[in-house]
């Protein structure tokens, strides 16, 4: 079976994308990266990228922060396209995802976010969950579409909110659990029953609605 080509996007650090990574190279995931894309020239994922003499590529957006312009999309989809991506994988990818992927990448692109979805979309959710006094925190892997952090849920992993914890405290705990997840959650996606694997499954699933 062919290996699932991944395409991850980042915006900064790139620790979940180093996970990944690492759980490739020591065999827990069977996948192959194809390009590692930011929009943020000298991001931490690039780095790690180049240092691992993968592809790269950036994305030139002047005019908006939160979106990719019409055109600069197209062009993320022809790079995504030209290097045979199967799976788009969001690691800390800022902006919010529109049409022109969404409708190449059909149900294939993923995301992971530092809350318990639904609970807590948006920025620091880590943040929001401890001024919410929640004493279980989490993270969420889970398909994109349009809206933010609303796609269907993938996996979860919850993470316990400790007595004194900072926001800094719980969001490192919630980083150690994103970097087991994550690497998993793409795992069960590389299955031969994989929606992944067998897109017109999903197709045929909303014609028999
Ligand atoms: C992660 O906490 C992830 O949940 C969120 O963005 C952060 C990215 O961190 N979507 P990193 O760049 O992978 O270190």
């Amino acid at each position: 079976m062919q290996k699932l080509r991944l395409g991850v996007l980042g915006s900064g650090k790139g620790s979940n994308f180093r996970a990944i990574y690492e759980a490739i190279g020591v065999g827990r995931l069977d996948v192959e990266v194809a390009v590692v894309i930011s929009d943020v020239v000298g991001a931490g994922i690039l780095k790690l990228a180049e240092e691992a003499g993968l592809p790269t590529a950036i994305l030139d957006e002047p005019r908006y922060k939160t979106r990719l312009s019409l055109e600069v999309e197209e062009h993320l989809v022809s790079v995504l396209q030209t290097a045979e991506v199967d799976l788009v994988v969001l690691a800390g990818y800022l902006r919010m995802i529109k049409e022109p992927l969404l409708k190449a990448f059909p149900r294939r692109i993923i995301n992971i976010h530092p809350s318990l979805l639904p609970k807590f979309p948006g920025l620091e959710a880590w943040k929001q969950a401890l001024e919410a006094g929640e004493k279980t925190a989490g993270c969420t892997v889970h398909y994109v579409d349009e809206g933010m952090d609303t796609g269907e849920i993938i996996v979860c992993a919850e993470v316990s909110v400790h007595p004194g914890d900072t926001a800094e405290s719980l969001h490192a705990r919630i980083q150690e659990a994103e970097h087991r997840l994550y690497p998993e959650a793409i795992a069960t996606l590389t299955t031969p029953q994989s929606p992944i694997r067998n897109p017109q499954s999903y197709w045929l699933a909303f014609a028999f609605l």
